[in-house]
């Protein structure tokens, strides 16, 4: 999968490049990653890319030639076109069902903005998806690109070592949030681990796994805990959905 990351501050992702998952994946050519300086197609003395809004306001506006400019020059420089995504706290909000439909494109060109944002003509032209991370204002679309790239690698296969793990996480499959989970030591700070998962007796380890899943979401995201209608009295209940487990196993074993 490739990424084309537009932005002002294409520095900012150097470490970010250059680590862990998202290091090891672009080394195994499973992922690449383009970074592009909006300021490479500035024209004019001063070389701006930002001006004042019309009518008045604080800060300044990516303006819209150097961006319309940028995409026009990049997009042929792969085989396929990429989708558009433009990084906006108006946008659709990120979470994982929007990750896995962006993880089913080859190709996502991702816009960064800074300032105050883009010149609103940039998205009625280009028609750009609009994401946001959330309902806060970063200070550029940057970290919101990183968070992005960061969620859908996870799903390209080859780049987890385990192919199955991101089935199991939160938000996943199942569509709750993953049960408590613990390692060595097994006693710490008069800390202990429940006696169920040491007994090496795996349907029990999984049918307290889903029980503890199905409780944390009621008791933190009961949004996420679909209500269906029993059959027998008509009334809604919460529904269970169990997961597919992986191998059972322990830090000792
Ligand atoms: C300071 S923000 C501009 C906010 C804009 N004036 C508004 O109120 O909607 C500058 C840039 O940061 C990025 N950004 C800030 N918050 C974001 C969020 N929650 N999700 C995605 N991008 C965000 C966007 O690219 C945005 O153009």
């Amino acid at each position: 999968m490739r990424f084309d990351v537009l932005t002002l501050f294409p520095d900012l992702f150097e470490s970010y490049l250059s680590q862990s998952l998202l290091k090891l994946a672009i080394q195994r050519g499973l992922v690449s990653v383009k970074l592009w300086n909006f300021r490479d197609w500035a024209t004019g003395k001063r070389k701006s890319v930002d001006d004042k809004p019309y009518g008045g306001g604080p800060g300044m506006l990516i303006m819209c030639p150097p961006v319309f400019d940028a995409i026009e020059a990049i997009q042929p420089d792969a085989e396929q076109p990429g989708q558009l995504v433009m990084l906006t706290p108006q946008g659709r909000k990120l979470d994982q069902k929007l990750v896995e439909e962006l993880a089913q494109h080859k190709r996502l060109l991702l816009l960064c903005g800074r300032y105050e944002g883009f010149d609103d003509r940039i998205r009625q032209g280009l028609q750009p998806l609009e994401v946001s991370v959330g309902d806060f204002i970063c200070n550029g679309g940057e970290v919101p690109a990183m968070l992005m790239i960061d969620a859908i690698i996870r799903l390209i296969p080859g780049v987890l070592g385990d192919e199955t793990s991101h089935k199991y996480e939160s938000f996943s499959e199942s569509g709750l949030l993953e049960y408590p989970q613990f390692t060595r030591p097994r006693e710490f700070r008069g800390m202990t681990v429940p006696e169920v998962l040491l007994n090496g007796n795996h349907a029990e380890i999984q049918r307290w796994q889903d029980q503890q899943s199905l409780q944390r979401t009621q008791e933190r995201r009961g949004d996420l805990v679909p209500p269906v209608v029993d059959d027998k009295d008509k009334k809604p209940k919460r529904q269970r959905r169990s997961k597919m487990r992986r191998d059972p196993g322990s830090p000792e074993s």
